[in-house]
């Protein structure tokens, strides 16, 4: 099936207006996703928040079974959080991890996770094993399997990096995970809406990711995926009286599904818009978005290899959506400030997002262009252009 780039255009307000190489940030929201929350704040200003909530039943609930057919798994195995890195947190500090307990993730690891790794390593002597890449790129999963021990708790790490173009084998970690009995928890803040997910296939146990990014939802949103098998074996760190109504006066009752690890209070819009987003990208078809993404994204990193002093840092041997470039003599951020007053929205990620493999590989910055599978060819020669232009 390819896709019809016009019509996904024409329900991208924002393509009017800018060009998008952002996606990775937060992508543009389609129509109806903007229309849903929308319509969802109307009716709070109208008619309160609670009674919305009542009102649209519904549509609220029916985001646990939108985003549970996304990624392959059933309703009650999701949760509604904030944010991925909120989603994220409440797995990680819910695991019983203490002294000499080994979190084995990868050397692109987000900053936000592993910053919490080194909170447990200081708090409670947890540590950290860095796994080696292969030499293309990605997680070398037979040195993976070749370090796990009695001390291995868990596997912690991102599909897709935020700072490069790889894509994690992550259903070749889940087989070590799994052969090995480790819970396995899986960021995809960059993967879902970027690539098929199937979480059976990848044998998670955790997933994590994002509304605004390749999903195309509203800011404010993420969510959690946590398995059956795991499900009842993990207490929530934190809960309140929504994850574990108060069922006698001495005594709660953790959900007995993802809710045990939400909080009562939700934003509720998000949460709706969310859903709709996921119905979304499952109508696009996940297969094709990711072909159509991969498509765009060589043919940008052929561009820029084309351009005098432009270097490609992406590695992987399977690689996504996410291009990330330098210039020789050229301060990054300066260049994606200079393409953002033309329009044109890249980012500029820091040595700090990923610190370990931003210092292996000596990249003081990187601009980051990525692409959605409604951009087209003439913005990716817009883009070269302006690059080109602007460094010469
Ligand atoms: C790989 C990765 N993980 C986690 C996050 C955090 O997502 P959020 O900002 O929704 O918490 C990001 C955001 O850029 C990311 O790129």
């Amino acid at each position: 099936m390819t896709l019809d780039v016009a019509a996904l255009r024409a329900d991208t307000p924002g393509c009017e207006h800018v060009i998008h190489l952002n996606n990775a940030g937060s992508s543009l929201q389609p129509r109806p996703v903007a229309e849903a929350v929308r319509s969802y704040l109307d009716d709070e200003i109208r008619g309160g928040g609670y009674e919305t909530a009542d009102a649209r039943r519904g549509e609220i609930d029916d985001f646990y079974a939108a985003v549970g057919d996304l990624i392959g798994a059933q309703p009650g195995e999701i949760a509604f959080l904030d944010s991925a890195t909120r989603a994220w947190q409440m797995v990680f500090y819910s695991l019983d991890l203490g002294e000499g307990d080994q979190v084995l993730t990868t050397t692109t690891e987000y900053h936000s996770n592993y910053v919490a790794y080194l909170h447990l390593a200081k708090r409670r002597g947890v540590e950290i094993v860095v796994v080696p890449d292969a030499p293309s790129g990605e997680i070398d999963v037979d040195k993976l399997g070749g370090m796990i021990s009695p001390r291995t708790k868990l596997i912690s790490l991102n599909h897709v990096p935020t700072n490069g173009g790889l894509v994690n084998p992550a259903a070749a970690v889940g087989a070590v995970a799994r052969a090995a009995g480790v819970p396995f928890l899986l960021d995809a803040c960059q993967s879902v809406g970027q690539l098929p997910i199937d979480v059976e296939a990848i044998g998670c146990d955790f997933l994590t990711a994002t509304g605004r990014k390749f999903l195309r939802g509203p800011r404010g949103t993420g969510f959690l995926y946590v398995s059956r098998r795991r499900l009842r074996e993990i207490d929530p760190i934190i809960i309140d009286g929504h994850a574990a109504p108060w069922s006698t006066r001495d005594g709660y009752e953790l959900q007995d599904d993802g809710r045990r690890f939400e909080v009562w209070e939700q934003y509720f819009a998000g949460k709706v818009g969310l859903g709709v987003a996921a119905r979304y990208a499952k109508r696009v078809g996940p297969e094709a978005s990711w072909l159509r993404i991969q498509h765009l994204a060589s043919g940008l990193r052929q561009r820029l290899a084309g351009l005098p002093r432009v270097t490609v840092h992406d590695r992987g041997a399977v690689q996504g959506g996410i291009v990330t470039f330098a210039v020789d003599g050229v301060v990054c951020r300066d260049l994606w400030t200079a393409l953002r007053r033309e329009r044109i929205n890249t980012s500029a990620p820091r040595v700090a997002t990923a610190r370990i493999d931003m210092e292996d590989r000596g990249l003081p910055g990187l601009v980051r262009a990525s692409v959605h599978y409604f951009n087209t060819d003439e913005e990716l020669d817009a883009l070269t252009e302006a690059v080109g232009r602007l460094t010469a």
